[in-house]
């Protein structure tokens, strides 16, 4: 028995893609379900995908499916379809284009799936996660955006890399928005329980954060003609087992914020408990004063964003 029966990844991009071959391998689902309107990718990726089972040994069933029916009783959603940046663009370049998209994919989850956990990682993310969960009328905790597992993990190797250290024994979280506004938490990271300040100096430490808040752009710049997916999909395949598996552990998501940090009405990356239902609550540790000054910078930005998507939903183009 797998963690999910069925998982549904939407768009077989470079995320999506990767990002199924990494859940099957793990067998967290009985099945899985890649799902594009390409005709032909993603029935293409999901074959190839399969066909390493016999060498991989997991027993994951993979298809693949140009339509939204597919997903008919998923028990979890991975929202991964859209437009992704290209040199020169900022994550909020692509708003009005994938709130599109995902628009007419939350209506099939409301339709398909309504018991679904959704996992959305369409960017902008923090806005993407809001207008689904507002379009599809799901659950708060059922509908959580992933970014802070990716931004902490480009942290996290950023500072080991430094010190010439395990990376996994480099913690912490990266909060805030997903954006150039997105707060490293230098007085929650440690290595092995050792805070930052004792290891790296000041400076150091600031060029790391600029080289972290900069760390989805370095890649496109270096990529030219997309955006990362090797790491992301790391990520996004930690939350799902999370949630699988029912670890309850604490991590950074996008999530909806009702009162919480003192912020309402908005998703922001903030530290949560996941379970097998999704986000099982908010954890609201304490920061410190020029990080909460940043938190509140974040979620400017992104109400920013959330009132574009508001106005053109006023006034459609
Ligand atoms: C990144 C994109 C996927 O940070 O947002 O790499």
């Amino acid at each position: 028995m797998s963690s999910f029966h069925k998982i549904v990844v939407l768009g077989a991009g470079n995320i999506g893609g990767t990002l199924a071959q990494r859940l099957a391998e793990r067998s967290l689902a009985d099945e899985l379900v890649l799902v594009d309107i390409i005709e032909g990718l993603p029935q293409g990726k999901a074959l190839d995908i399969q066909q390493s089972a016999p060498i991989l040994g997991f027993s994951t069933r993979v298809t693949g499916s140009t339509s939204l029916e597919a997903l008919r009783d998923a028990d979890l959603v991975i929202e991964t379809a859209g437009l992704a940046r290209k040199p020169g663009m900022s994550r909020s370049d692509l708003l009005g284009k994938n709130a599109d998209i995902l628009e007419v994919h939350a209506k099939a989850v409301r339709d398909f799936a309504p018991a679904a956990i959704v996992l959305v990682v369409t960017n902008p993310v923090d806005v993407m996660t809001h207008w689904f969960r507002q379009v599809s009328g799901l659950p708060p905790g059922r509908v959580f955006g992933e970014s802070g597992t990716l931004d902490t993990a480009r942290f996290r190797w950023f500072v080991a890399d430094e010190l010439k250290v395990a990376p996994r024994d480099v913690v912490g979280f990266v909060l805030g928005t997903h954006g150039d506004t997105m707060v490293p938490i230098l007085s929650l990271t440690s290595v092995a329980g050792v805070p930052l300040s004792r290891l790296i100096s000041a400076e150091r430490l600031a060029a790391l954060v600029e080289r972290t808040k900069k760390g989805g752009g370095e890649i496109v710049e270096l990529l030219k003609m997309g955006s990362a997916y090797y790491a992301p999909s790391a990520a996004q395949a930690e939350l799902v087992e999370a949630l699988g598996r029912n670890e309850h552990r604490l991590l950074g998501v996008t999530a909806h914020l009702n009162g919480e940090f003192g912020l309402t009405g908005l998703c922001l990356g903030v530290p949560v408990v996941l379970g097998r239902a999704g986000v099982e609550r908010v954890v609201e540790v304490e920061l410190t004063a020029s990080e909460r000054t940043a938190f509140d910078a974040s979620a400017t930005a992104v109400r920013a964003d959330l009132e574009i998507l508001a106005q053109r939903a006023r006034s459609p183009a």
